[in-house]
């Protein structure tokens, strides 16, 4: 039964022209976008939706990182759409990622990991709501 997961295309990877490239990959691994929106995340915005890593010693240059140009937000639906999503983008840090993920081929550092996706399909409904509210599907 098909599933859903969010993702964010990620500051470093918009700026350097990858959005296209990586919708298409997405695509072609069978997902099916059914919400999405390129925006710029505020301070309070970027705080908020990764509150949970708020006592990390990474937190403020990832709020930094995460703010400091536009993103695209988007709802994917897929059967096993979390952990599916989660093999396409590969490790977090992209040195550990695997050949062909997104991951490894356009993050350049754990910061700078050009893309975000879901952990669990909790998250994934609280993450898409926080973008989306009840309007994601069409
Ligand atoms: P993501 O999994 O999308 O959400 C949490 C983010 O925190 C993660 O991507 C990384 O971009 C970032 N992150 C995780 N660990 C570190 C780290 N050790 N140093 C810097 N950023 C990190």
């Amino acid at each position: 039964m098909p599933s859903t997961t969010f993702t964010m295309i990620k500051p470093d990877a918009v700026q350097n022209g990858h959005i296209g490239a990586i919708l298409q990959q997405i695509n072609e691994a069978g997902f099916r976008i059914t919400a999405m929106e390129m925006t710029r995340l505020s301070r309070v915005e970027a705080e908020t939706f990764y509150a949970v890593h708020k006592e990390r010693p990474f937190f403020p240059d990832l709020v930094a990182y995460m703010t400091s140009g536009p993103i695209v937000a988007a709802i994917l639906e897929k059967d096993q759409a979390v952990d599916d999503f989660r093999k396409l983008i590969g490790a977090t840090d992209p040195a550990q990622a695997e050949e062909g993920t997104i991951r490894k081929k356009y993050a350049s550092s754990i910061a700078a990991n050009a893309i975000h996706g879901s952990d669990s399909d909790e998250n994934a409904q609280i993450e898409g709501s926080f973008f989306f509210g009840t309007r994601q599907r069409f």
